[in-house]
């Protein structure tokens, strides 16, 4: 439903790959909300996916850009610029890769070369838009910028890796040049905790099946969707959160707060029931 929450306002969207990409949720409900975008991606996920799709859809333009590039950001931003007329209101990043991950190299075991990979996809990139959005005074006063962040950045779960120093990297670049943008342009930077999501990215995490059972038990309100996180990050587009900033913000349908639930209880019973099965026919 539109509220025209973004009404007149512009923004820059990285990381829509296919259908299922949170930022391609974003992007439509950014324009239902009455905003124009811009998209972006790697050339060869724009080859790969359908952001084409996307752009038809949304009447958006779309312009290549590897974000761990400060000279393709560059070209990115001057080109966002030309088609808006000017500057313009927030960023989405919402980019991760592991290829550590990919590779199938446990965190006790990591290739040094991929984790500099890893850390320059998924966390420098965010430093480096910044700072070329600043140098070239890209954003509005009162801007938004949005990263999307994963519970592991605070606590250890099992099978994510290098991808949760990459979090913890990200979600301090958020407070760092929040303080910095904020101080200078009002310019407001935030990260979303989002609950684990059937995306691409998502697959690559380990069991990502069992990990999004076991989250929805522990979630009194279930797992949020990748519709439910636009909702959220476009409230954060939105004039209505101005003095938001330098925030991890859990959007995981409590997932964060919980130690342990009934529903995860009832099922941990159960494993214990079929355990003790077991052993006693040993
Ligand atoms: N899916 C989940 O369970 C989950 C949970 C919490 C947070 N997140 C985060 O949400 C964000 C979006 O991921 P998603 O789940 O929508 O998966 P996705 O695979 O749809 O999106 C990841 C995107 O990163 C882009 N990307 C990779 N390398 C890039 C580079 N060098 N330059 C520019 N773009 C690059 C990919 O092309 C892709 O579009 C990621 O930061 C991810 O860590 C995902």
């Amino acid at each position: 439903m539109s509220y025209n929450l973004l009404k007149g306002k512009k923004g820059l969207i990285f990381g829509a790959l296919n259908e299922h990409s949170i930022a391609w949720k974003v992007a439509l409900q950014a324009v239902e909300q009455g905003a124009q975008i811009v998209l972006t991606n790697t050339p060869v996920s724009i080859r790969m996916g359908t952001i084409d799709q996307l752009a038809e859809q949304t009447g958006a333009v779309v312009i290549p850009a590897d974000a761990t590039s400060v000279a393709d950001l560059e070209k990115l931003f001057d080109g966002a610029m030309e088609h808006f007329g000017g500057k313009f209101d927030f960023v989405l990043h919402s980019i991760g890769m592991s290829p550590n991950v990919r590779k199938g190299r446990t965190y006790d075991d990591l290739d040094y070369d991929f984790l500099t990979k890893t850390l320059d996809i998924s966390a420098i990139s965010f430093h480096k838009m910044i700072q070329v959005a600043r140098q070239k005074d890209a954003l509005n006063e009162w801007g938004s910028i949005v990263a999307l962040s994963y519970i592991a950045a605070q606590r250890t779960l099992y099978g994510y890796n290098d991808m949760a120093d990459a979090k913890a990297l990200l979600e301090s670049i958020a407070r760092s040049f929040g303080y910095i943008y904020g101080r200078e342009k009002h310019v407001r930077i935030n990260t979303v905790s989002q609950s684990p999501t059937p995306t691409t990215a998502g697959s690559g995490v380990l069991g990502l099946n069992d990990l999004m059972d076991f989250a929805d038990r522990m979630s009194p309100l279930g797992n949020a969707t990748a519709e439910d996180c636009a909702n959220y990050v476009l409230t954060l587009f939105s004039d209505l959160t101005r003095k938001v900033t330098m925030q991890n913000l859990f959007h995981d349908g409590g997932f964060s707060s919980m130690g342990m639930s009934r529903r995860a209880m009832q099922l941990y019973g159960k494993g214990l029931e079929l355990e003790y099965r077991d052993i006693s026919k040993h």
